[in-house]
């Protein structure tokens, strides 16, 4: 059954609230990118929403719902805007706020206490924001993935003569979090000894004062989401993500170019391999530790030799992923996220839409190096088809009210399609409705499956 589109929010509330009297949930979304537009938009969509609230937002979110001028690690502007506004329940985006403890912050404050946040407690967000951390969780619950050590300064001379014993290519990861700029992967010996001593010199600050020294895998990568309650979960639908600037995977490594979902090699038996292996001894493990963790993680997988191993985790969800991930949700993602946050789970339902998704990212002309704001944006929405959206990661509108470039990731294209092929082709085509100076996509995504 195909469902129609539905682009302009105030007409998805009207027509919810003419559908179902019980609108009466008042939600806050922190976050400003095309993660939070997307997430926003499926939220938006919900019955249970009577009003969402994203802040900071951007100029897409903005068309959903009401943008909060706050940004999203500021908890005491958030607790009284919380407490003013009687939010029912906070969304975090992105992963700075869950790192920095804004569950915790919630948790220990008396008026807040019974307001639910979406995401882990700070020793449950470790999981991204500590490499070492995550490596030594998985060891100790048995979850597939890179052989490692970690070192520090006192640890220096050890690590050289590790690296030693490994082949490379060589691959060196600051332990905490680096703006997505922490991993490096090296071809020779030397320039891997060369790049330890100056992670461990101060590179990367106190983030790269241990340095988390793993084997490389070699396969293609998938990104895996679940929504946890601590006890349950429900598995999101998959997605593959395109980091390098350049097409046929070239070039620096941005904040996503694309992505695409379902993603072919993630089939029933490959995903069953997943939630055995690993999804339910991360789970379990974090009840087993004690760590509390109601929200979403984000397993960033590969695909070696028919086996999943563990890349990354991450306490939120992907960007671009979730651009498509949205799309493919059939069911109420707020009816979720209340589950998480009421305990039960386990008694909600996920469908997801068979039709296949992808997102097509544009970017700032020079992203992801030096690059220029402010570039007046048009975007043609009538000449899109009713099967493509448009979600906004950094826009903005200048003093004139124009819509304006704001960030080196601009606007994303996602689109539906009975396939991936007819999909793409809507999205590259919506590309072309988009126009600012310098304007930049991949016209590959998508094409490596
Ligand atoms: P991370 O921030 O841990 O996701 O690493 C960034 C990217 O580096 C990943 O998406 C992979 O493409 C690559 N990478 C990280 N660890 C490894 C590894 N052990 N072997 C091969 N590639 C890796
Ligand atoms: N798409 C990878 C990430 O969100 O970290």
């Amino acid at each position: 059954m195909r469902e129609t589109l539905i682009r302009h929010s105030s007409f998805v509330i009207y027509q919810s609230s003419f559908i179902n009297h019980q609108s009466y949930m008042k939600l806050l979304l922190l976050g400003s990118g095309g993660r939070e537009h997307a997430l926003a938009w499926k939220i938006a969509q919900s019955p249970k929403i009577e009003k969402l609230y994203i802040a900071p937002g951007n100029a897409g979110t903005g068309t959903v719902g009401e943008n909060v001028p706050l940004k999203a690690d500021d908890f005491e502007g958030i607790k009284g805007f919380v407490l003013q506004k009687q939010i029912d329940i906070v969304v975090v985006g992105p992963e700075d706020p869950l790192v920095k403890g804004i569950y915790d912050f919630f948790r220990d404050d008396a008026q807040l206490k019974n307001i639910p946040v979406i995401g882990p407690s700070k020793a449950g967000a470790e999981l991204e924001g500590s490499k070492d951390f995550a490596k030594g969780f998985m060891q100790r619950h048995g979850i597939p993935t890179a052989a490692y050590q970690t070192f520090d300064g006192n640890s220096l001379e050890a690590g050289l003569t590790f690296l030693e014993t490994l082949q490379p290519p060589y691959v060196l990861k600051a332990d905490g979090l680096c703006a997505g700029k922490g991993v490096l992967i090296l071809p020779t010996l030397d320039e891997a000894k060369k790049e330890l001593k100056e992670m461990l010199g101060g590179m990367f600050g106190q983030a790269s004062a241990r340095v988390v020294i793993e084997e490389f895998l070699s396969g293609i990568e998938c990104s895996v989401f679940v929504l946890t309650d601590g006890k349950d979960y429900k598995i999101l639908p998959e997605a593959k993500d395109y980091k390098r600037i350049g097409e046929g995977d070239t070039g620096l490594n941005t904040g996503g170019m694309g992505s695409v979902s379902p993603v072919p090699f993630a089939n029933k038996e490959w995903m069953q391999k997943v939630e055995n292996r690993i999804i339910r001894p991360t789970v379990e493990g974090l009840a087993a530790e004690g760590l509390d963790y109601k929200g979403f993680i984000f397993f960033g997988l590969i695909n070696c030799d028919g086996e999943p191993k563990v890349i990354e985790y991450n306490c939120r969800m992907g960007d671009p992923e979730t651009e498509t991930v949205m799309l493919r949700i059939k069911s109420d993602l707020v009816d979720l996220l209340e589950g998480v946050a009421e305990g039960n789970l386990a008694q909600r339902t996920i469908t997801f839409d068979d039709r296949s998704a992808v997102c097509v990212m544009l970017v700032s002309g020079g992203y992801p190096g030096h690059y220029e704001k402010g570039k007046v944006m048009s975007v043609n929405e009538a000449a899109l088809s009713a099967d493509s959206v448009v979600f906004h990661a950094g826009t903005a509108r200048n003093a004139e009210g124009q819509l304006v470039t704001a960030g080196g990731r601009v606007i994303a294209v996602s689109s539906y399609g009975r396939d991936k092929a007819e999909a793409l082709a809507r999205s590259f085509a919506g590309a072309q409705q988009i126009q600012f100076e310098g304007s930049y996509f991949r016209r590959d995504i998508g094409s490596d499956l």
